[in-house]
């Protein structure tokens, strides 16, 4: 067991990550997304703690975060120029952009691929502690494998304490999801994720985005790790999907159903509908539906929260996808993947 201490972000603690990481060690960082456990990408021992400390299948690549545009061209190969005009437009940020990898990025990293995800963040503390410690910085999310990614260092801490030295705390991060992953190796780039940064944001810019079928089929999808389970609080989660009052009625409904009788219910509500559920259950509201930013930000701290209160069972209401591409599609490619596809219809 390591003795894990958690420390802010004034410059001597982030002195010490920089320091910790140069040396080849284990930091979890604040992200502006999740938080990263976060390693120096071109250090294949360093990284190989990574997949051991979270529990990893080491055939999912990591993400490699930058904190300057200069440490990209050493990093890849050839860059389009559609990828030239995302980068322009949307970093640093939330996106995370596949490109083929240059021989100096360890295999490890990218998981024998011969392409590597980088991103630039836009979190002051994330690009401080990365140009602090000089390297570019390899990191997941700062999770045990398969659990909702943590979006506090408490979180962080719940899962990793005893795994890893050191802990930054930087506070909550404002997006709340991990960053949309997009493949531009090709001349139309491909949605391998969904995230804050939507399909039609970029295709504002570049003409045609696409989004990989797979993922929203849950069939195949070309990203290694959107094929596992993920975001899985202990709890056994349902997507109640309907309109808006036949949602509440079969919810309340199943709260009274002789097969949940001895069942510790939770209900995964909005600010709308709050105060409409039977109260027997535990109703906690996951954020309005009048901002679905708010249900990105909390999507998974409310999953760990149900957890907290021990139930048994979730039912989530829905965030269906009208004709518009938003945010409402990285909620529910999360949500769906939480509550392994399991769909209830009002
Ligand atoms: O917002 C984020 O992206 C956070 C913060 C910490 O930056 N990181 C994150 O990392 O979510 P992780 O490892 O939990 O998810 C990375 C995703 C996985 O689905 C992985 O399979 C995909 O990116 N990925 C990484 N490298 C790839 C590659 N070369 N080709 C395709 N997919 C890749
Ligand atoms: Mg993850």
């Amino acid at each position: 067991m390591i003795d894990t201490k958690v420390i802010n972000t004034n410059s001597q603690d982030l002195a010490l990550a920089a320091k910790l990481l140069q040396d080849g060690e284990l930091v979890a960082i604040p992200t502006e997304t999740v938080y990263g456990l976060a390693a120096n990408a071109l250090d294949s021992n360093a990284v190989s703690k990574i997949f051991k400390a979270k529990g990893r299948p080491s055939d999912n690549p990591l993400i490699v975060h930058i904190g300057s545009l200069e440490q990209l061209p050493s990093l890849i190969h050839n860059i389009s120029s559609s990828a030239k005009t995302l980068i322009q437009h949307f970093w640093p940020g939330p996106l995370t952009l596949v490109f083929r990898s240059s021989q100096k990025v360890p295999n490890i990293v990218n998981a024998g691929l011969t392409t590597v995800a980088i991103r630039y963040p836009k979190h002051p503390i994330t690009t401080a502690i990365i140009n602090l410690s000089g390297v570019p910085l390899a990191a997941p999310s700062a999770n045990i494998s398969g659990r909702p990614s943590p979006t506090n260092a408490k979180r962080v801490f719940e899962d990793l304490s005893g795994r890893i030295p050191l802990i930054v705390d930087g506070g909550s991060g404002s997006v709340g999801l991990e960053s949309t992953v997009v493949d531009v190796t090709g001349t139309i780039p491909i949605i391998l994720r969904p995230g804050k940064i939507t399909q039609s944001m970029m295709e504002r810019y570049v003409g045609r985005v696409d989004i990989d079928k797979g993922i929203l089929q849950n069939n195949n999808p070309k990203s290694p790790g959107m094929k596992y389970a993920h975001y899985c609080p202990n709890a056994t989660v349902y997507i109640v999907e309907g309109r808006n009052e036949d949602v509440i009625q079969t919810i309340d409904n199943l709260i009274d159903s002789p097969e949940n009788k001895n069942k510790k219910i939770g209900v995964m509500a909005t600010d709308e509908s709050l105060n409409k559920y039977n109260p027997k259950a535990e109703v906690i509201s996951v954020g309005s539906r009048l901002n679905l930013d708010t249900v990105a930000h909390s999507l998974f701290e409310t999953l760990r929260t149900f957890d907290d209160l021990g139930v048994d069972i979730i039912y989530s209401e829905s965030f269906p996808q009208g004709k518009q591409s938003d945010i409402r599609t990285a909620i529910m490619n999360r949500l769906m993947k939480a509550a392994n596809h399991n769909v209830i219809n009002a």
